[in-house]
């Protein structure tokens, strides 16, 4: 089976800016959601870092991630700032399945629907090639993000499950369990809905 591509020159010519009338900056300012750029790499790095949530991969990971995954990961700017990100890949094993590794906002800009936009935006643009499943990992104690994921399903009117995927003792270091939280389906069925 050949898997879905995604070139960057496509995703680009999507950019949008965040449907949802109630997204907005805290500003007031527009919000863009476009795919990364590898420029975007060093801002998305910073933004994982002053999470304080986040595990926070190299510098190098976030940019090389950039370039071989923007087809699979959206960035949300404001006033030409890069304040959010979700980054992502479809499995290997599961190319219908798309595993969003980490998603994040600049503190001052949470509580807006930035977060739930950028996983919309991933989820319509991952719909186009067949995919309609969204595996996450979230720590048990991360309740904003349990809150964020259960919000999409809701919206999208489909099932959410959560099992156990790596305990702690899979890690080498002090890392916590992952729990493995599934979405589907995540395609939205009718034409007033892919407004
Ligand atoms: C999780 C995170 C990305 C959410 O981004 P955000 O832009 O603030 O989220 P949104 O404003 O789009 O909210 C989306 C939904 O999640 C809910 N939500 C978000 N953060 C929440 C929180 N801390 N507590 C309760 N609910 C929360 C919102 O109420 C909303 O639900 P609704 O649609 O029912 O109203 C952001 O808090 C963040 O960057 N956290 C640090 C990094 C992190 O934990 N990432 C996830 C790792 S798996």
């Amino acid at each position: 089976m050949s898997l879905p591509t995604l070139s960057t020159a496509t995703i680009d010519r999507r950019d949008v800016e965040a449907r949802s009338a109630t997204t907005r900056s805290a500003s007031g300012a527009r919000v863009v959601l476009r795919a990364p750029r590898v420029g975007d790499g060093a801002h998305i790095w910073r933004i994982a870092k002053d999470s304080h949530v986040l595990d926070v991969n190299s510098s190098y990971a976030y940019v090389l991630w950039c370039r071989d995954f923007a087809g699979t990961s959206v960035v949300a700017e404001v006033g030409g700032q890069v304040v959010g990100f979700v980054i992502g890949y479809l499995r290997p094993q599961a190319p219908h399945t798309v595993f969003v590794w980490q998603v994040a906002v600049d503190q001052a800009q949470q509580g807006r629907g930035i977060g739930a936009a950028l996983l919309e935006k991933l989820l319509d643009t991952v719909a186009e090639d067949g995919a309609s499943v969204l595996e996450t990992t979230i720590a048990p104690d991360n309740a904003g993000s349990i809150a964020m994921f259960t919000a999409i399903a809701r919206r999208r009117d489909a099932r959410i499950t959560k099992r156990a995927l790596f305990e702690p003792g899979v890690f080498p270091d002090s890392h916590a369990a992952e729990d493995l939280y599934r979405i589907a389906p995540t395609v939205r069925t009718t034409q007033e809905d892919r407004r």
